[in-house]
Formats: C-alpha cells, structure tokens, sequence
C-alpha cells in the first residue's frame, strides 16, 4: 500500500493514507510497534462521541485499551490539561514501550504528543488524525506543544512518532467551519510549494450544482486522498531536511507569524487556527507586494481563491496595534528581529528578517473590517 516514509535523525516512520484503515489499525500498529503494549487513546469529548467506541472496539480486539478523554478546544492545550493526563498514565501504570495513540485534530495531537513525549522520558507514540489539519500538516514532524499564558505553543519539544495512520474517512463529520480551516493550511502548501494543489482542489468542485455543500465536496471526493498525500509528502520531506526547524521547515510558517497573533489578540475561542493563517497569508502576500515581490494581479487570483473556498479575508473590528504586540511574543521573532516567510513569486518562498513595523502594520490594517 502507498504510504510516506519519515526518517529523520533518530527516528524513521510511516505514514499510511487510506480510507477504513482505522478498521485495520491492529495490523499496522503490530507491524510497526509490536504487540506487547498497552495503548492509550487520548481523544477529545466530541471525537470521542463519533468514533470513540468504534476505535476502541477496534484496537481492544488485540491490545490492552485505555482511553483518556479530554475537553474541546484549544483552550484546553495547556499545562492543567497535562496535569491530568499525566496522572492518568500513572492510574493506568504505563511503561515506556506502552503507546499513546492521540484521536483527533491538532490540539489533541500536540498535546498528547508532548505528554508521550515527557512521560516516563518518551512512550510510544501512534497518531491517528482526524482533522484536514492534522492529517496534511500537525501530525507529522514532531512538533508537539501546549499553550502557556498568551503564548501559543510556547511549552514543547520534538518528539517524532512512531506511526501515523491516516484514514480520510474521518474528515466525513467535520463542520464547514473546519473543513475551511484545513482548506486554509491547503493554500499555504499552494502557494508556497506547488500551486496545482489549489488548481486540483478548485476543479473538485468546478461543475458543483449546490454551492451550500461545495466545501463538503471536497473532502467527500476521494480525489482529495491525493491532496493529503502530496501535503503529507511536501511536509515529510521538509521535515527529513530541516527536523528542528532551523531553516527550510520555517517556509511552512508562511502566514503563521501574523496569524498565531491574530489568534491571541482576538482569544483562541474566537478563532480557529485555519481561519487566523488564511488572514496571515494575505498580510503575508500584502507585504510581498510593498516590497515589490508580487503584483496587485497575483492578491486578486488569490482572493477568488479565498471566495470559492470560504476563507475569511479579514478579522473584525480589531486592532492592528495590539495584533503588532502579540508579535513580539511569537517564537518566530527572535531576538528582537521579526521573521517573514514572503512570496518573491508564485512558490518562490523567501525567509525575509527585520521588516519594517510599518509594513507589517499595514498590511494587517487592510485586513482589518471596521464595519
Ligand atoms: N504540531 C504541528 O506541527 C502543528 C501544525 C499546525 C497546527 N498545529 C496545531 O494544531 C491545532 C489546530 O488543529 P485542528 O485544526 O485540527 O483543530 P482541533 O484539534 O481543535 O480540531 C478542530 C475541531 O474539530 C473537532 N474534530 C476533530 N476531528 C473531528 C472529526 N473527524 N469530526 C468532527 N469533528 C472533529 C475537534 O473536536 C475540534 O472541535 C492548533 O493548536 C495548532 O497550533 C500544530
């Protein structure tokens, strides 16, 4: 079966991409982990409504399940949430060979990531993602974190998995909302490393007759495996070049710098991830154009883009002084200097250093609606 190998420095895994392999997720995970272990499934409330009981079903056929439940959303991602994830694993008396296989988006996954990287001094760790996000981009490469205060993803460390078992059958549940949430990381991957991604998204749903389920669409059509996959091999890749993100890996931060602002500034309630990186990327290409990089043209085409797609072109009422602030708070300003992904053109990706203030605070005031 088609599947991605991962090697990095200390660690090669697989990613498999298939729809119903969450009905064979045993095999894999004895052909990759071995048998005698004990597996932790940390999921969230509404994951575990869904599908809770058929992935426990499923993997308690073979293994010893425990199952860790948590609160929804990343308002959840912090130290409390650890707290108790920890004292569940010593309830449950895990061993380091036993494996914690986180069931949901990316919140679930870095923070489970983080607890089976620190527990014990590293578990076993099997992802199973079920968000467009998670499945193209936070799963794999290691990055695990939770929240500290204001600062997103503050609290982390590098832990590559062991297994990634990819079933795009999950993405069949997730809200509109989300599916624009992935739909926005998409872009990213568009537009920095290889555009006919989009090209092949928006002809999924060039002859859509019913414009209210044209986003449904496109996570329905099987075609959309092949999305994933060259997501997955894009970020897999990078990853295998540049694992602790000294270099090439900040590309996939292209709209990441303004966005985690956005996101603290408005409060990660008000926002999701996806939503506040679609808004990042066109402060991103606003910028590329002051700087003579891009053209008026080019931020047109990408916002039909947007319309199709239902991404958000701006934030509301907000203000662009405090989203400047949260900035400097971002890990992606080091020392005092900021660092930009911009476009010198269509996936032509530069990492720009110390921009002007004033250029960025521009660009987000365009993007800013005050109506
Ligand atoms: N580690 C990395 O490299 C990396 C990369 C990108 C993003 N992230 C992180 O990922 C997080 C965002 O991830 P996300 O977008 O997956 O958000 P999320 O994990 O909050 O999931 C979004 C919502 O979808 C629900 N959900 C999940 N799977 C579902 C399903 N199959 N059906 C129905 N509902 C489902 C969740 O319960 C949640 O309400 C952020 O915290 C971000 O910082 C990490």
């Amino acid at each position: 079966m088609k599947y991605i190998e991962v090697k990095t420095s200390n660690k090669a895994y697989k990613i498999y991409i298939k729809n119903n392999i969450a009905e064979s997720f045993c095999d894999y995970i004895k052909e990759n982990i071995g048998k005698d272990c004990m597996i932790i499934i940390i999921t969230n409330e509404k994951v575990h409504g869904i599908y809770g009981k058929k992935i426990k079903d499923i993997i308690g056929k073979e293994y010893e399940t425990k199952e860790i439940i948590l609160n929804d959303g990343e308002k959840y991602k912090n130290i409390d949430t650890l707290k108790y994830i920890y004292s569940q694993l010593l309830d449950f008396n895990v061993h380091r060979n036993d494996a914690i296989l986180p069931l949901g988006g990316g919140v679930i996954g870095d923070t489970a990531g983080f607890a089976a990287a620190t527990f014990g001094r590293g578990m076993k760790l099997v992802h199973c993602p079920t968000t467009v996000i998670s499945q193209i981009d936070s799963s794999i490469g290691g990055k695990t974190a939770v929240n500290f205060e204001r600062v997103k993803n503050i609290i982390g460390c590098f832990y590559q998995p062991d297994l990634i078992l990819t079933d795009p059958e999950f993405l069949k549940t997730l809200d509109e909302k989300e599916i624009i949430n992935g739909l926005g990381e998409i872009v990213k991957y568009g537009l920095v490393f290889d555009f006919q991604i989009v090209n092949d998204i928006l002809s999924f749903i060039e002859n859509a007759e019913n414009d209210k389920d044209r986003l449904f669409d496109i996570v329905n059509d099987t075609r959309f495996n092949e999305i994933i996959y060259k997501c997955a091999r894009i970020k897999a890749e990078i990853v295998e070049r540049d694992e602790y993100d000294l270099n090439e890996r900040n590309l996939l931060n292209f709209g990441h710098t303004i966005g985690h602002s956005i996101e603290k500034t408005l409060g990660f309630n008000k926002i999701n991830h996806g939503q506040a990186v679609a808004i990042g990327i066109l402060c991103a290409i606003e910028i590329s154009i002051n700087l003579g990089y891009l053209s008026k043209k080019f931020m047109k085409k990408i916002l039909d883009v947007y319309d199709i797609l239902k991404l958000p072109k701006c934030i509301l009422k907000s203000d662009a002084d405090a989203i400047m602030d949260s900035l400097k708070f971002d890990k992606k300003f080091s020392v005092g200097k900021n660092k930009f992904i911009l476009l010198k053109d269509l996936n032509k990706p530069v990492i720009y250093d110390d921009l002007d203030e004033n250029i960025i605070r521009n660009s987000i005031n365009k993007h800013i609606s005050h109506v």
